[in-house]
């Protein structure tokens, strides 16, 4: 049994409490009109829904309250379930679902432009058409250039396929070092890391942020790159983010283009966001849809209500 709880379970009073809490509300209230649906801004979520609810659905813990109340189970309506993960409020007994939703196609189409964006040089061609500078320079091609990528799940798999048919040689790093998918050349187990690096044109990281990935890619495994860009679309915190200024002054990495960061918004201060070998975007890669985010929960109620687990419940020892 994957969790503490015991079946039957199927929580009635739902409280969604996202930013999109209006549509996904709505939408959940005519697909279930049996169930009890309240939502709320994340900001104006009081203590006492929280007493109502027995399920809350939404991408982060409430900040307006600490405690989840009698809330017994939690979907998240993002992939990455960090937040609630090192949320002491959550309690262990509380299950918890993730988003049944498919990121990797989006995510990928954000890591070939930045691919692009950064083999064509857009960023310092656009900056020199701003000051009308004719700046003739060789630009590279994507093929035939190597990817690491880091996680092997369905967003490294969508990643790995596109940069495939790009004419990349696309290797994987994974937990366990096993991928069965054809876009890998082959897959190694995360111990790997430093000794592949080096031979790296790009370092693309999906995944998230657990106990065994924070700070997985840290300034020793930057030292050993050798001018590969890194691409990261996962969570901020498997980079140590303040060795990138080093690593890109060094040469270690040639650009960086980063959607996640240790802390979100990126501070106004970072260092990042005026260093031209730097392409920020404000953790956009893989949007959660509202159609998504209704499917995912409405799966796993349906899951609950036949007397099942889910097959998005978290196994919060792995963190995903
Ligand atoms: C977004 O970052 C998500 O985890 O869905």
């Amino acid at each position: 049994m994957p969790h503490p709880l015991t079946l039957p379970f199927a929580p009635r009073r739902i409280l969604v409490g996202g930013q999109d809490h209006v549509a996904i509300a709505e939408s959940i209230r005519q697909a279930r009109p049996d169930l009890e649906v309240r939502n709320a801004a994340p900001a104006q979520i009081t203590a006492a829904d929280l007493e109502w609810a027995e399920c809350f659905v939404g991408f982060r813990p409430p900040r307006s309250t600490q405690a989840m109340g009698n809330v017994r189970w939690v979907h998240s309506t993002g992939a990455g379930v960090d937040a609630w993960l090192n949320d002491p409020a959550l309690d262990p007994a509380v299950l918890l679902t993730r988003s049944a939703e498919s990121f990797g196609p989006m995510i990928a189409e954000w890591a070939v432009a930045r691919v692009f964006a950064i083999q064509q040089q857009l960023p310092s061609l656009m900056r020199a058409q701003q000051a009308h500078e004719w700046a003739p320079r060789d630009i590279a091609q994507v093929a035939g250039t190597r990817a690491l990528l880091l996680g092997t799940g369905d967003i490294g798999r969508a990643i790995a396929t596109a940069l495939r048919a790009l004419g990349c040689e696309v290797i994987g790093v994974s937990r366990s070092g096993q991928s069965t998918h054809a876009a890998f050349t082959r897959v190694h187990t995360t111990d790997a890391l430093p000794s592949l690096v080096g031979d790296a044109d790009w370092i693309i990281s999906s995944l998230p942020d657990t106990p065994d990935t924070r700070g997985l890619v840290s300034r020793d495994v930057l030292s050993r790159c050798r001018g590969a860009a890194l691409l990261n679309a996962g969570r901020g915190a498997v980079v140590e983010e303040a060795a990138l200024p080093e690593a890109l002054e060094r040469g270690w990495l040639r650009a960086a283009a980063l959607d996640v960061f240790v802390r979100e918004p990126l501070p106004v201060g970072s260092p990042l966001w005026d260093d031209p070998r730097v392409i920020v975007s404000p953790h956009i890669s893989g949007l959660t849809t509202t159609a998504g985010a209704v499917a995912g929960f409405l799966e796993c109620a349906e899951a609950l209500g036949r007397g099942e687990w889910p097959r998005w419940v978290v196994d919060r020892e792995r963190g995903y």
